[in-house]
Parts: C-alpha cells; sequence; structure tokens
C-alpha cells in the first residue's frame, strides 16, 4: 500500500468528508459510488473528531461537510464544534431536507462558517423529478430563507443538464432572491451514478454554448451582487481540467466508512489500494500512500502528455474518467483533444443528446442488514 517516495507537494488544502452516504435524495448524477455501504459501516464521532484534528495539524485549511446528506448524522454539530476547535473553516453541502431553523441555529453556534445548498431546478415539479422526492423543492426554499435568517452565509448549488438547462437563467434569478451570495453552476459530471445515467443528462452542444453565453453575460451583469461559479462539462471540451485540483495535490476525502480517496470516484480505479483513517494517519496517506502517489506530478505520465506543455496545468485531467471511458486510468483522458478517443467521445456526446432520454436509473441505499441494493428507475 505504501511506497518510499517523498513528499512532492505540500499539504492538502481542504478535506472532504463524507460523513455518510445517507441521504434522503436520490439523484442521478450523484458522486457516491454505485454501491453505497450501510450506516453500520459509518465511523464513530471520536473518529471523525480525531481526523478532522488531524487534518488541521497537517495545515489543511477547509473542511467541506460531505455526503450523502452529512445532516442524517446526529453528531454533525459536534463535528463542526470540532472542526472548529481545531481551526478548520467549516462548509456544509448540503440538500437541506433534514434541516431547520432550530438545527441551524445550533450549528452556527457550534461554529459553521458556510452553507452550499442544492437545488435541482428552478420549479418544484422538474426539481423533485431530479430529485427523486416530492416536495424536496418547497422545503428547500423555506430552509434557505432559514439560513439566512440564521445570518449564515449561503452558496446556491445547482448541477446543470438536459432536463434543467434551458431554465439556467431562472436558476439565477432564484439565487438572487434567496439571497445567496455566490452560485455554483455545475454541468453534470459522468461517473458513478452520472455515468450510469448520461444518455438521460448529457445536454446537447447548442445547448451547452446558450447557457455559457448567458452564465458569462450574468457574471457581468450581477458583480458585486451575485458571484457565479461555472464548471464546464468535459464531453465537448478540447482540454480536461484538472481534476481535483491535481491527483493528490490539493484534496483528501475521507469517505464514510474511513477511506482515504484522492478523489470520491478513486475507487472505481482497480488495483489501487485505500488506506483507511482506523490504522493510518493523514499525513502518512498524503505522503506515502501508493493511492496518493500513483498519479501525482508528472512521472506516471506518457506520451502525449509527458511531452504536453499543459502537464502542470491540468496534470493529465482525470483519471477516473480516463478509466471510464478509455479502460485505464494511465490512459490520456479523453476529454483531451490529444486522446485517440476523443472524437469518439465528441461523437458519443452528440448522439446520446439527440435521442430521447431514457428514464433515470435513480442512486438507492443498500438495505441496512441485508446486504441487498434496491434500485430504482421513474
Ligand atoms: Fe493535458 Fe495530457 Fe492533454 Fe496535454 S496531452 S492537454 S497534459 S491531458
Ligand atoms: Fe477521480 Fe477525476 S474523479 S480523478
Amino acid at each position: 500500500m505504501t511506497s518510499t517516495a517523498e513528499p512532492t507537494v505540500g499539504p492538502p488544502l481542504a478535506l472532504l468528508a463524507e460523513l455518510t452516504y445517507r441521504c434522503p435524495l436520490r439523484c442521478p448524477y450523484c458522486s457516491n459510488p454505485l454501491e453505497l455501504a450501510g450506516s453500520s459501516a459509518e465511523l464513530a464521532t471520536p473518529v471523525w473528531l480525531d481526523v478532522l484534528s488531524q487534518a488541521a495539524r497537517l495545515g489543511m485549511l477547509q473542511v467541506h461537510l460531505s455526503g450523502g446528506e452529512p445532516a442524517a448524522r446526529r453528531d454533525l454539530e459536534a463535528l463542526v464544534e470540532g472542526a472548529r476547535a481545531a481551526g478548520l473553516y467549516t462548509n456544509l453541502i448540503t440538500s437541506g431536507l433534514l434541516l431547520d431553523r432550530a438545527r441551524l441555529e445550533r450549528l452556527r453556534l457550534a461554529g459553521l462558517d458556510h452553507v452550499q445548498l442544492s437545488v435541482q431546478d428552478s420549479e418544484p415539479g422538474g426539481a423533485d423529478r431530479i430529485a427523486g422526492f416530492e416536495g424536496a423543492h418547497a422545503r428547500k426554499l423555506a430552509i434557505a430563507a432559514d439560513i439566512r435568517a440564521t445570518g449564515l452565509p449561503l452558496t446556491l448549488n445547482t448541477v446543470v443538464h438536459r432536463h434543467n438547462i434551458g431554465r439556467v437563467p431562472d436558476l439565477i434569478e432564484l439565487a438572487l432572491t434567496l439571497g445567496a451570495a455566490r452560485l455554483e453552476v455545475a454541468h453534470a459530471q459522468y461517473y458513478g451514478w452520472g455515468l450510469a445515467n448520461r444518455a438521460a443528462l448529457l445536454p446537447t452542444r447548442v445547448q451547452l454554448d446558450e447557457t455559457t453565453a448567458c452564465v458569462m453575460a450574468a457574471r457581468e451583469r450581477l458583480k458585486g451582487r451575485l458571484v457565479i461559479d461555472y464548471v464546464l462539462p468535459d464531453y465537448y471540451a478540447r482540454r480536461p481540467k484538472a481534476c481535483m485540483g491535481g491527483w493528490g495535490r490539493r484534496f483528501m476525502v475521507v469517505a464514510p466508512d474511513g477511506a482515504i480517496l484522492p478523489c470520491h470516484a478513486a475507487r472505481t480505479i482497480p488495483g489501487l489500494v485505500f488506506p483507511n483513517v482506523r490504522e493510518t494517519s493523514l499525513a502518512d496517506a498524503w505522503s506515502r500512500a501508493d493511492a496518493f502517489t500513483r498519479f501525482r506530478g508528472t512521472d506516471w505520465m506518457g506520451e502525449p502528455c509527458r511531452s504536453c506543455d499543459r502537464r502542470e496545468i491540468d496534470w493529465g485531467g482525470c483519471r477516473c474518467q480516463a478509466l471510464a471511458i478509455a479502460g485505464s486510468a494511465d490512459a490520456v483522458d479523453p476529454a483531451c483533444a490529444f486522446s485517440p478517443l476523443h472524437d469518439a467521445l465528441t461523437a458519443l456526446a452528440e448522439r446520446e443528446s439527440a435521442t430521447p432520454p431514457p428514464a433515470f436509473r435513480y442512486r438507492a441505499q443498500r438495505t441496512e442488514g441485508r446486504g441487498q441494493r434496491t434500485e430504482r428507475t421513474e
């Protein structure tokens, strides 16, 4: 599991603490694994508190408390308090459904710095269908008001795809109405559940171009009122993004069962063995675990990345996408025009986005204690 390689990077910037995979929603682009571990595999409170304090000692500045739905953990307040005591900036990434005004107040008193609330669409019918939960949208609007009433800063986070992409202007208006200081418009990424639902989610290139123009114009128009982050989709790109800021360079993910991962989808890569917080410190994992050093930097790269002048800009793109499309995590990310699979990827996106979308395949939690998955389509 470990190599003798010396650390080649500074400490990670942030910890993505996936507290649980439990979630009341069933979004078809969820970044959680297809095989969801039950709650019995989750780390106990003292273990998480130790992880948070290790993260601060390692030099991390922030923790993103995520899931699943992190508020499904009854000890969320204690974890926020522990993170704050350790000196970490705390960001809660939530569906909002398990929060109310009193709990938000307790979280704020515990030291919570910021809330990132997901919305699935600007109108309730579409939003509830995407979330797989009737009434979800109305509850999110109420909780957004509660977040603002507690004085916590709010970011609205929306994943766009062919079912809601035409309503990005309305989503921008919604962010303003709800008093968000920031809106993240992120195109769906195609690994995990997103890959399983790709044909149902991919927008057309025309839809993408219209949305990009709309976001760029809104950014100008709303300067000083609303910051809009925009995450482009890879399937119509010519160059990949630096996924996670580069493998093992900026982020650590701790999964609900304690596995320490370079990205949330890393477990899809065969042959990587991941350390676990039950046996390994975050510092050791970061500096020595093969799972972190394998694709860190540029030594692992073959051609064309090895001699490309973008190799220290995008760090070779996304290893999980290379695996999903090219069948090997060592391959060039097919989002890159230098990949032999790039044209095929573009053609696939154009073909799938032009055909009627199939029904969503909704994520579902394994039935606790029975080891079976109950998965539903629309
Ligand atoms: Fe990035 Fe490699 Fe493509 Fe160059 S060849 S742009 S390093 S993925
Ligand atoms: Fe794993 Fe991009 S999602 S490297």
